[in-house]
């Protein structure tokens, strides 16, 4: 694909939708709600308020003007604005980053589509009238991740659902369906934190969320809240760098990058209002669960709040799970994107190849990582099983430093008439606080980073 025949998003709000839809997905509704379980509730929700609006906003204006000023994918977007330096490999880093977070994302994307399809089948109300204590749900999940086989069908799926747009190619579709999905999704979320605020443990759920024990801070607390607020906001690996390369030239980056940032974080804030107060109020659950969570907190919450009226019970588990696919295949589609772009764009593959490649890989690497939740659980690395380590190395490693570099790159690498000119469009628009964003792409940002990074291996200790 050469430059003239990019495709670009038709309009505006479909760019916003579009980026919204690749940053919003089960890093949200999945990962958030379980990185601030782990990580002690109130205090890690503060931390990750202040990296989104510090690190995170200036970074994606970061990748925002990277991509759509050199028109390419991740990698070959460093070789044309700074050729024959070693800038590249922080594009070729992204692209890695991507692919390995495919891998195990789809994992849980392919949970997701089990659940619709118990949903649908009526399993939940079921399970739930067989035992009102919940417990099921607990076992149920424990049960099917550690099958050797369902995961991995889905898995299989998921991918090829992911595949099959992809290879349509993703302008139309991505950003027709975020068009009308998005808005659902948010509507369907504000009438299930209405419900999760209706239960039992509600008030106990919002002590957590919202009241802050400071003393929880400490390194590995600012580090998780850092590498969530990259994941969920799809940044350090130029997703949105790919994105932008799509974009038209009126879109004002800021503002997009505004908007994407304020959409995700209401999305992630809504999703631990609705399963902190389900997990206070049902006994087999703790905030600490990690992965599974959600997943056992969600089937609980309907039936608890629509017990008394199996049809809403059931409509609504529908609905939630449904949207949870479609939320993930917006964010699927966006990682596929990067490797499919890298890959056909640098070898010069046919972009179907290309992206029978990707798919390929990520299937090879996801069952790894879906298996080492059961037979291969044995298997660890540093402690971890295949699945947390490529969490662990993504999210807390890769991630973090490609948006260290990422706002170094801007700041003190690229010329900074290129900045300006992307950010106002040559002009044409107002961008306040230019010295600000600029201060931060300078110094907040890679020092800040750089900092939680070498207190996290320890070398503070020594001083
Ligand atoms: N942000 C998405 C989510 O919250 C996942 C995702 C898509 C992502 N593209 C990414 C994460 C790039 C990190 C980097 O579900």
């Amino acid at each position: 694909m050469k430059t003239g025949e990019r495709a670009n998003f038709g309009s505006k709000i479909g760019i916003v939708l579009a980026s919204a839809g690749s940053a919003v997905g089960l890093g949200n509704i999945w990962r958030f709600p379980c990185e601030t379980g782990e990580n002690g509730g109130a205090a890690f929700l503060l931390v990750y308020l202040l990296c989104v609006l510090v690190l995170g906003v200036p970074i994606m204006i970061a990748e925002f003007l990277i991509g759509r000023h050199s028109h390419a994918n991740t990698a070959s977007a460093y070789k044309i604005l700074s050729p024959g330096t070693p800038w590249r490999w922080v594009g070729r880093m992204g692209v890695l980053a991507g692919f390995l977070i495919l891998s195990y994302y789809a994992v849980v994307a392919g949970w997701t589509l089990d659940y619709t399809v118990q949903a649908v089948a009526n399993r939940f109300n079921v399970m739930a009238a067989s035992d009102p204590t919940g417990q099921v749900f607990t076992e149920y999940f424990a049960r099917f991740v550690a099958d050797p086989w369902w995961p991995v069908v889905y898995l299989a799926l998921f991918l090829l659902m992911t595949h099959l747009v992809i290879v349509k190619g993703v302008e139309k579709g991505i950003e027709r369906s975020s068009k009308i999905l998005m808005p659902v999704l948010f509507l369907i979320l504000v009438v299930l934190v209405f419900c999760s605020l209706s239960m039992p443990g509600a008030a106990a759920g919002m002590e957590f969320l919202l009241k802050p024990d400071f003393s929880k801070v400490d390194s590995r607390v600012v580090l998780s809240a850092m590498g969530q607020a990259f994941f969920s906001m799809s940044l350090g690996m130029g997703c949105l760098c790919t994105y932008a390369s799509y974009f038209r030239s009126d879109a004002n980056l800021a503002k997009t990058a505004l908007s994407v940032g304020l959409i995700d974080t209401c999305v992630a804030v809504m999703a631990g209002l609705i399963i902190f107060p389900t997990v206070f109020s049902v006994a087999s659950l703790t905030p600490e669960a990690g992965p599974s969570l959600v997943f056992i907190a969600l089937p609980n919450i309907f039936q608890a709040a629509f017990g008394g009226v199996p049809v809403l019970a059931y409509l609504f588990s529908v609905m939630f799970y449904v949207l949870l696919v479609v939320a993930s295949l917006t964010s699927t589609i966006s990682l596929h994107e990067v490797v499919t772009a890298y890959l056909s764009e640098t070898y010069h593959l046919s972009r179907a190849k290309a992206a029978r490649l990707v798919t390929a890989g990520c299937l090879v690497l996801g069952c790894l990582c879906s298996l080492s939740m059961g037979v291969f659980k044995e298997y660890t690395v540093f402690g971890m099983n295949f699945f947390d380590l490529f969490d662990y190395v993504t999210a807390k490693l890769m991630l973090p430093l490609g948006g260290m570099l990422i706002a170094f790159f801007a700041g003190w690498v690229l010329d900074r008439r290129i900045v300006w000119g992307e950010v106002t469009n040559e002009g044409s628009i107002r961008f306040r606080g230019f010295q600000l964003f600029i201060f931060i792409l300078k110094f907040v940002a890679p020092v800040g980073i750089g900092l939680v990074f070498l207190n996290e291996l320890g070398l503070f200790r020594w001083l």
